[in-house]
């Protein structure tokens, strides 16, 4: 079947190109409770035939298995992709709940590797380090990532949740195509600064968790509507009062929502999409009939009043919690 076009949008300015919004397969594998293989299949074969080009996955999900996932689907239809992965968080093999981080160059060529072999292809489109090494200089990490693109291993790389200087430093080693970090209408941080940095170093800006981890949706009432191992159990937003205040949020998005025509989760979608032409938000569904409700946000448009109700139903710092436990939080913006 051949794909039906949707809207592209330029990451970075060396040539990446990504369908305007991407497929975000984490869940797939780990964190948000049971999942199935052949619907999670069925969610990326759907995504490709809608046009969806942009697949984001990493090797510490499952860990491993969300590439080998990925892999599987993708077989017959590389050409359809621009392939996105990650390296860097390494998982302790006896208990994965126990991560460090490792930039050193002959892990990351060592990280690629295993990629390539569990994607079963030769090129990654964009390959990301997932969390900075505090303790490896970047320039170290991207020369190594630098080797790989000439190599033909790797086309673009990317950062995900680094800090300014930290980008401007890798920027000067390799240019970097795309920061991932999270972003979405309950977790506004990118506007401090870091979305006009990478519009002045021409970096495209791939918005993670854009539905704040299915809450935005309205879909999640509360927290026992969470399988006993989801991870969301584990984060403050999704905590307690906190949870109970962002309901409040959530209801608000709702009810715009209603107005507009459209759901919830494509409100989100919307807004965006609709914070600049150098953003691709990734959503993650395991469910094709949610592929083509998220894909349908392209088709909203919001007015500049539409923007400034939204910002006031869901104004920067409204969500109750912090985005990450603390140990979590000690990774970002690194
Ligand atoms: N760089 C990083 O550190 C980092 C961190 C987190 C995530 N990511 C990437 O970003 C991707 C997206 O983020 P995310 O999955 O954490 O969060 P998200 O996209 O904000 O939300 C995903 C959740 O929303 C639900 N959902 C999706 N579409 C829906 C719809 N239309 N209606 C109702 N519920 C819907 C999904 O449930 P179902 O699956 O059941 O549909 C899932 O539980 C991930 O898959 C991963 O690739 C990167």
């Amino acid at each position: 079947m051949t794909a039906t076009k949707i809207k592209t949008r330029r990451l970075g300015t060396h040539g990446l190109q990504s369908s305007a919004i991407g497929l975000g397969c984490m869940g797939m594998s780990e964190f948000y409770g049971p999942s199935n293989e052949q619907q999670s299949i069925a969610t990326i074969h759907r995504a490709l035939e809608l046009g969806v080009t942009m697949l984001d996955t990493a090797d510490m999900y499952g860990p491993f298995k969300n590439e080998e996932l990925v892999g599987r689907a993708i077989k017959g239809k590389r050409d359809q992709v621009v392939l996105a992965t990650k390296f860097g968080n390494v998982r302790d093999p006896n208990d994965p709940t126990k991560r460090r981080i490792n930039g050193r160059p002959e892990y990351v060529r060592q990280a690629c590797e295993g990629s390539l072999k569990r994607l079963g292809v030769d090129t990654i489109d964009l390959y990301y380090q997932h969390r900075v090494d505090k303790n490896t200089p970047i320039e170290d990490t991207v020369g190594a990532m630098a080797d790989l693109v000439r190599e033909g291993k790797v086309r673009y790389i990317g950062l995900s949740e680094a800090s300014i200087a930290t980008i401007r430093r890798a920027h000067k080693v390799h240019p970097i195509s795309a920061v991932q970090t999270e972003y979405s209408l309950w977790t506004r941080d990118p506007e401090d600064g870091l979305l006009d940095a990478l519009r002045m170093l021409g970096i495209g800006f791939v918005a993670y968790s854009p539905l704040g981890r299915g809450f935005l949706t309205g879909q999640i009432k509360r927290p026992e509507d969470l399988a006993a191992d989801d991870f969301r159990r584990h984060n403050p937003r999704f905590q307690g009062e906190n949870f109970q205040k962002n309901l409040e949020l959530v209801e608000r998005v709702e009810e715009i929502a209603k107005e507009q025509n459209c759901t919830p989760a494509q409100l989100a979608l919307a807004w965006v999409l609709a914070q600049g032409d150098d953003i691709v938000p990734i959503p993650g569904t395991r469910h094709p009939e949610r592929v083509e409700e998220n894909v349908g946000a392209l088709k909203i448009v919001l007015s500049e009043n539409d923007l400034r109700r939204i910002d006031l139903a869901a104004p920067k710092g409204v969500a109750a919690g912090e985005r990450y436990a603390e140990s979590g939080m000690e990774t970002v913006n690194l």
